[in-house]
């Protein structure tokens, strides 16, 4: 049912405007709140605090359709509920899920993950944000880079440095409001593909946060970001399965439609082994979508699990779409029929919360243990 309402809303509301969005490089914020209305920013939350209570493959299969509408929006929703909603859940005190969770399943506040930094990307214990106790405050002060809706958020999971001379190891995470003294939203970034979606740099400086803003143990907030990037290696994976999907469909009806030396493409074989090709990996990387999903509902770590769909369904995303495009010939080079988007959206699925090299070292760690 979640999958069905994820996608008639994807088709009616996501679909029809995704050029303009990302002509335009903005989404309406009210998009969000209509999201809000149907549940999405709040599917896996319980429903005392405002959510659907529905379970990890649910989700799942709501954020595939939603990417098969437009990747731009799904990834602020991805965000929103994988990075930062679940943390709140699964470490916040009861305090902080009271107050932030029921505003986030309504869309009223987004939420924002906020890790790497102009000098910490792949290496994510490099940061260097720092946070300094004063008091009963924290003194917050450096930069963060990439923040996925960091233009509209109002809930920021920032990773910092709390005691520096224990390196991984002595970072925190921080409940960090918007708006605060010291808080300043940086640059937009303007990006390859998921060009609608907002990603900002946020710098902190001398900002005054709130001892009460730690969420879990201090010094532990590392082991946070990891066990959330399993979360949301699963969300990005389900992305790249619904870009795959939407690139796939532009190719089948396209190939139907496409007359060459007198025929339908469809109708030469090599047409038909290429999309025979992508049907299947798609398939094979929606099921490594939802066997992690099937762990994480039933709490079993799943760090391998969840690198190996975010690295077998991004890599098969850049295939399909790059066939979906060559298939379209000229066309598919012009912004007039979508796969130009999608070839471009589906570039990022390789990048961001962990790049295909760091999945790959993720695998490997898992496979040899440490
Ligand atoms: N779950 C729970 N704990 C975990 C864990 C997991 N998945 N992975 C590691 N840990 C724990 C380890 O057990 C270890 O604990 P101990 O200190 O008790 O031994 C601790 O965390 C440190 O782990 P590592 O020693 O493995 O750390 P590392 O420095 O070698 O780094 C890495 C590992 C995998 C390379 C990590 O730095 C990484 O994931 N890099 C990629 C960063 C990334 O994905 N960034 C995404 C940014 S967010 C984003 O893109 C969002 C967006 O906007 C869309």
């Amino acid at each position: 049912m979640v999958a069905e309402s994820a996608r008639e809303f994807a088709e009616k509301r996501l679909k029809p405007v995704a050029q303009r969005w990302d002509e335009e490089e903005a989404i309406p914020r009210e998009m969000y709140s209509e999201a809000a209305e149907l549940g999405f920013l709040g599917i896996m939350l319980p429903e005392e605090y405002g959510g659907l209570g529905l379970d990890y493959p649910a989700y799942v299969a709501a954020m595939e359709e939603l990417a098969r509408g437009n990747a731009a929006f799904q990834v602020g929703v991805t965000v929103h509920n994988s990075l930062v909603a679940s943390a709140i859940l699964k470490f916040g005190t009861e305090e902080q899920r009271r107050k932030f969770l029921p505003k986030m399943a309504k869309g009223e506040w987004i939420g924002a993950y906020c890790l790497s930094e102009p000098g910490a990307g792949s290496d994510a214990a490099s940061i260097r944000a720092s946070a300094l106790k004063e008091g009963d405050h924290y003194i917050l002060n450096g930069t963060k880079a990439w923040v996925s809706n960091g233009g509209f958020a109002q809930v920021f999971l920032v990773f910092v440095v709390t005691n520096k001379d224990l390196g991984k190891r002595g970072v925190s995470c921080l409940l960090v409001e918007r708006g605060l003294p010291g808080f300043t939203v940086g640059k937009k970034e303007k990006k390859l593909g998921i060009r609608a979606s907002d990603t900002r740099e946020i710098v902190f400086q001398n900002c005054r946060v709130p001892r009460n803003a730690l969420l879990g143990v201090e010094n532990e907030g590392f082991k946070i970001a990891m066990a959330q990037l399993d979360n949301g290696r699963i969300s990005i994976a389900a992305q790249a399965v619904g870009v795959a999907q939407a690139a796939f469909e532009e190719a089948v009806a396209y190939s139907k439609a496409r007359q060459q030396f007198g025929r339908p493409l469809c109708e030469f074989q090599a047409t038909q082994f290429k999309l025979a090709e992508m049907a299947m990996n798609i398939d094979a990387a929606r099921l490594l979508t939802y066997r992690a999903a099937g762990m994480m509902k039933q709490g079993v770590r799943c760090t391998k699990e969840a690198s190996m769909a975010k690295l077998f369904a991004s890599t098969m995303c850049n295939k399909v779409a790059f066939d979906a495009l060559q298939l379209h010939g000229g066309n598919g080079y012009t912004r007039e029929f979508p796969v130009e988007r999608y070839f471009r959206d589906a570039r990022i699925t390789e990048i961001y919360e962990g790049t295909s090299e760091i999945q790959h070292l993720i695998i490997a760690r898992e496979v040899l243990g440490r």
